[in-house]
This record gives C-alpha cells, sequence and structure tokens, in this order.
C-alpha cells in the first residue's frame, strides 16, 4: 500500500526530508545534525540564537509559578486573561485602538499557528491569497494546506520593496478572497510606508476582501520610520486579522507565544474552535509572557543591541565584492544580494563548506529571492562572535566573486 495515496494531496506533497535532502532550516532534522557537527546556524529568526537570552523579569516569574505548582494546569484554550489583558495594553500604545481582552484578542502556541488558523476561517477550496513576494515562506504554504491558491505579488529591489498597487490589481479575480503581507517584512526588513499601505487599504476595501497582516517583527523598527499597522485605517478593522509573537522583538521564540487581536465577529469564530485547532500555549510560558510584556526595559535593552548589530552586519556584507543590501529597516535580519556571484544555492553552499554556517537561501521567500540570501545577525550574544561569523561569510562570498572574476 501506498500511503500517500490515503492522503490528501496538499499534504501529501511535504517534505519532511526523511526520503530526500531537504536543507530548509525548518523542515526535518538538517539544523540537527549540522549543530553535531559544531556548524553555527544563523537561518533561524531567532534573537541571541543559541545563547542564554532570558530576561531576569521572565525567569522570575516563571520560576515562581513552577515552585507554586500552577503551570502544571491547563491555560484557558483562548489564552490566560492576564496575558490578554497585557497584550491588549501593548496594542493600545502601539496603535490607540482600545481592545477587549476577553473579545478581540487569543493567544497561540506561537504565530505560526496563529497564521494558519487565522486564514482557516475564510479559505473555501479555490480561495486566491494575494500575498507579497518575497515573504516568509509558510505564509505560502498555509493557503494551499487551507485548499486555497498563494498568489505571489511580486515587490522590487528598485522600489525598496514597496508595494506596487498595480501588481495587486493586475492578479485580482472573481476568487480573490485575502491579502496577506508580512509588515515589516521577512526576509527583507522593509517597513511598508504610508503611501504603501494607504494604496493596499484602500484595494481591500473597495475589493471586499479580508487582511491577514504578519506582524512577527513589529517590535524593532530603525531610523524613526512610521509604523502604520493595517487594522487602523478606515473601513479595515472589520475585515483584517492582525498576528502577533514574542519569538523576534522580545526575543523569547522558545516559549511559543504568539497572540491574534481581530474585530468580535472574527474572535467569535477564533474562540470557537481554539480547543480544536490551537489546544492551549503553554501555562508556564503564558506567565513568562505576562512578565515579558511589563517588562519594556528588556524592549529598550534590545532594540539598542540589535540596532547596533544591523550596524555592524552591514559594514561588514556592503564591502563583500558584487553583493548588494540596504540597511536593514527593521529586526535581526539581512537580505543580500548575490546574484553577480551566482544562484542563492551556490553561495549558500559556499558558506556552508566554507565558513561551516548555514544561511537562507532566498529561493523559499518567493520568485523574487532567486539570486539573494537571508542572514539572521541577531545570533549570538557577543557581538565579537557575530562579526567573527559576518567576516568568515564575507570571505566565502568573495572566494565566489573572485572566481567570477569579481573584486
Ligand atoms: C514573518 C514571520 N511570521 C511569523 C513567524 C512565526 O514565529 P513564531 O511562531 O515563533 O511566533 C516567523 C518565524 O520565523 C516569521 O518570520
Amino acid at each position: 500500500m501506498d500511503v500517500k495515496l490515503k492522503m490528501n494531496q496538499k499534504f501529501s506533497d511535504l517534505q519532511g526530508g526523511l526520503f530526500l535532502e531537504v536543507t530548509k532550516a525548518d523542515v526535518g532534522e538538517g539544523v540537527g545534525k549540522l549543530l553535531e557537527k559544531g556548524y553555527k546556524i544563523m537561518a533561524w529568526a531567532d534573537p541571541f540564537f543559541p545563547d542564554p537570552a532570558i530576561p531576569n523579569s521572565v525567569k522570575d516569574a516563571m520560576i515562581k509559578a513552577i515552585e507554586g505548582g500552577f503551570p502544571a494546569h491547563y491555560s484557558m484554550p483562548i489564552g490566560l486573561f492576564d496575558l490578554r489583558q497585557e497584550i491588549a495594553k501593548k496594542v493600545e500604545r502601539q496603535t490607540r485602538l482600545k481592545i477587549n481582552p476577553s473579545r478581540n484578542v487569543i493567544v497561540a502556541p506561537g504565530s505560526d499557528s496563529g497564521l494558519l488558523y487565522s486564514m482557516m476561517p475564510f479559505i473555501n477550496e479555490g480561495d486566491e491569497v494575494l500575498i507579497t513576494d518575497p515573504s516568509y515562506p509558510s505564509n505560502f504554504l498555509n493557503p494551499k494546506l487551507l485548499g486555497g491558491v498563494a498568489v505571489h505579488v511580486p515587490l522590487y529591489e528598485e522600489d525598496n520593496y514597496q508595494i506596487r498597487i498595480e501588481e495587486f490589481e493586475k492578479r485580482l479575480t472573481p476568487k480573490t478572497k485575502m491579502v496577506l503581507i508580512t509588515h515589516p517584512n521577512n526576509p527583507t526588513t522593509t517597513v511598508f510606508r504610508r503611501e504603501s499601505i494607504e494604496k493596499l487599504c484602500d484595494f481591500i476595501v473597495k475589493n471586499d476582501l479580508i487582511l491577514v497582516s504578519d506582524q512577527a517583527f513589529e517590535d524593532h523598527i530603525y531610523d524613526d520610520i512610521e509604523f502604520v499597522i493595517p487594522a487602523t485605517l478606515p473601513g479595515m478593522w472589520e475585515r483584517t486579522v492582525t498576528v502577533c509573537s514574542i519569538s523576534k522583538g522580545i526575543g523569547l521564540s522558545g516559549l511559543r507565544i504568539g497572540y491574534i487581536y481581530a474585530d468580535d465577529k472574527i474572535m467569535d469564530v477564533l474562540y470557537g474552535g481554539a480547543v480544536n485547532v490551537l489546544g492551549a500555549a503553554s501555562t508556564v510560558s503564558s506567565i513568562g509572557a505576562i512578565a515579558a510584556l511589563k517588562d519594556e526595559e528588556h524592549l529598550k535593552v534590545t532594540y539598542e543591541r540589535l540596532e547596533r548589530r544591523r550596524r555592524l552586519a552591514y559594514e561588514v556584507f556592503s564591502k563583500i565584492p558584487g553583493v548588494t543590501l540596504s540597511m536593514p529597516e527593521s529586526g535581526i535580519l539581512c537580505w543580500l544580494n548575490v546574484s553577480k556571484l551566482g544562484t542563492a544555492k551556490e553561495a549558500s553552499a559556499q558558506i556552508l563548506e566554507d565558513a561551516h554556517i548555514l544561511v537562507n537561501e532566498g529561493t523559499p521567500y518567493g520568485f523574487q529571492g532567486e539570486g539573494h540570501l537571508r542572514i539572521v545577525i541577531a545570533c549570538f550574544n557577543d557581538d565579537n562572535e557575530a562579526v567573527d561569523a559576518f567576516n568568515r561569510i564575507a570571505s566565502a562570498l568573495t572566494k565566489l566573486a573572485n572566481q567570477k572574476g569579481i573584486n
């Protein structure tokens, strides 16, 4: 019997690295095998990986809770009330939206599951989702897993990866149901400017679409760039699902806490299916997340570390012959155009071989990702260790450039 023939084809196509080599950092045992060999991983968007990075406020709250015994028990499937309340306060500080923690917020075990869940109520077989390209790879796979179609909408390097609304208009069909943006964008770090967001929201309202706004990277935006949150624009609240995380800006990916905020009518449905789809987030992690959201000093210190890190990375990578990049606008990543040196595969293979460092090929991030690399520049606590890794990456790419006659 071929058990795969019994499967839903949306799933049977998936490859977890058991039967074929899959080099993606988030699939199967690939990363585990490299870590065993002593390689460095700069391919997981996880600040300060693999070093200790848990703030004392969070550690103390979790230890106290464990000693008190409560974390042995379930949290409410929609999330502990105190956590939803801290989330509502954060959303109000950020957006001035007064949201009700008992009606507009749900906690998810990480925003990855939150992203899939926020699409589930909307996607029928064949529905099309317009997704900016490049973008976070999971966001292209999610519509497919739900029977929908991911329609890639290109962003262009020459536009600094801002939105060209004509590219959305061209791809609109009677089956278009949803737009999905990653804002700020992963992998490019782009913060969509007011003009981009306003045009996009006009398009969404005019065509009666739903927006999922993946804001996992919203916490650290540099150079005072304005961060315009789509849910706050006219006509958008009732049609927007905003998905956030404590993994990136707050740097607590291992706690697996994400959250969604949305209008009552959407949230009623998400509350209704929470047990089946999300289960519930870990209780001890939720207690840690409450402490983290209260600790504004931690966010400030993390901002300073990451802001410094992006400058250190830019200084090294911008000197590599034949390679171009922009100063990161947000978060923990650098997006390098290595197309003069070869394909993304060739460039990442050279880095793996020479520097023993895993970085991401750009190709899983969409059609615009060929010839690009995504590097997680926030790895390691120590700036010197990070700079050493940047230099090793730069040497590997310089070797490739020299082989192509680029000096
Ligand atoms: C853009 C984006 N959204 C969401 C996620 C999911 O993060 P988590 O599940 O840790 O909240 C990631 C993780 O890399 C991401 O890059």
